[in-house]
């Protein structure tokens, strides 16, 4: 197999929050994670709400500081890079957000906003910056270009202004993109129309695409891999298909119980619900994390040692004692 083209090293994220008057705990937000994407390939990543998928996205960015660990953009390590060497970097590496009405400027036309990335990084002529801004438009389906790229943010849907999100990181050709629950806070009518268009990209550009949603299902039809993440680690990765269809740790396979309906529409908006709450990652439980929720926990086991990620097929890794062998 080829390089990969993302690189994730027993990344740490532990943030320090303020607890009383004087005193401090870490937040353990992501905690040990290893994972290679390969360029032109989807992982979606999952888990509930905390779980430290944002985070983790951020982190494949360089927009947040890691505690401990690597992270490697083809051959360069980017936590170390010269802020000239970062530009560099982020021409190749896009984030689409959640929320269409806070990433962009509402005072910015359409035009201004999609070519921005262009003057920042000064590519093209003006003339090219033109054309190249109007095929944008013309890719995300922001059509007529012409006529939306005169237009103000507060004219259009929320689905047309992720569209716009989607052109802004697209125009300077990257990649890799982290999207962070891309369609979650778009209506019902233009979520599966904007998982398509981004699957459509994907391929004809062949991006490399980190897709974090707490969605399973739709990480199925998006992603070639899935990795589920509980309280910052991974606890299972493997093949999209094997993930769904042969979930083997626990904590998946309650996410899946959890799935609760079956119109793609009204799903993509819910959050998977649980039995119980997911503990605080600044106190994890000793042990398996997953243990006080877990029905299949075996005591004197599970709450002792932390089970590691192991390959149980071929890449299929889960870190659970009922699939070691030893
Ligand atoms: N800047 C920060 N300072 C302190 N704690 C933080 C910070 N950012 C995230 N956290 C904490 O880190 C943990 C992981 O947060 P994160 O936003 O990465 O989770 P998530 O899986 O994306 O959740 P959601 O599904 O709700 O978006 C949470 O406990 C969160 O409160
Ligand atoms: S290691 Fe034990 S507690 Fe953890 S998921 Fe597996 S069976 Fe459950
Ligand atoms: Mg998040």
């Amino acid at each position: 197999m080829s390089q990969p083209l993302v690189q994730l090293h027993n990344v740490k994220v532990h943030f320090s929050v303020r607890k009383g008057l004087f005193g401090s705990e870490s937040v353990h937000a992501v905690d040990g994670v290893t994972l290679d994407i390969q360029a032109g390939e989807v992982v979606a990543v999952v888990g509930e709400s905390g779980s430290g998928k944002t985070t983790l996205g951020r982190a494949a960015l360089g927009l947040v500081k890691i505690t401990d660990g690597h992270i490697r953009f083809g051959n360069i390590e980017i936590t170390a890079l010269s802020q000239k060497a970062q530009k560099r970097f982020r021409r190749k590496a896009q984030a689409i957000f959640q929320d269409p009405f806070a990433s962009i400027d509402p005072f910015m036309m359409v035009y201004d906003s999609v070519a921005e990335p262009l003057v920042i990084h000064a590519i093209g002529s003006e003339q090219e910056r033109r054309e190249r801004v109007f095929q944008v438009l013309h890719d995300v389906r922001l059509r007529p270009p012409q006529e939306i790229a005169a237009k103000y943010p507060d004219l259009l849907s929320g689905g047309q202004r992720q569209r716009l999100s989607i052109a802004r990181a697209l125009v300077l050709q990257p990649q890799f993109i982290v999207a962070d629950e891309p369609v979650s806070m778009v209506d019902a009518s233009s979520r599966a129309e904007l998982l398509a268009l981004l699957r459509e990209l994907q391929e004809r550009f062949n991006i490399a695409f980190l897709y974090i949603t707490h969605d399973i299902a739709t990480a199925r039809h998006f992603a070639q891999r899935i990795v589920v993440m509980y309280l910052g680690c991974v606890v299972e990765m493997g093949p999209a298909a094997d993930v769904v269809h042969n979930p083997l740790h626990p904590y998946t396979q309650a996410l899946i119980a959890a799935v609760p309906e079956p119109d793609p529409a009204n799903r993509l908006c819910q959050r998977p619900s649980l039995p119980g709450e997911p503990p605080s990652p600044t106190n994890a439980p000793s042990g398996c994390s997953f243990h006080p929720r877990c029905a299949a926990f075996m005591a004197g086991r599970c709450e002792l040692t932390t089970p590691q990620l192991h390959e149980v097929e071929p890449n299929h890794f889960v870190a659970c004692y009922l699939h070691h062998a030893g």
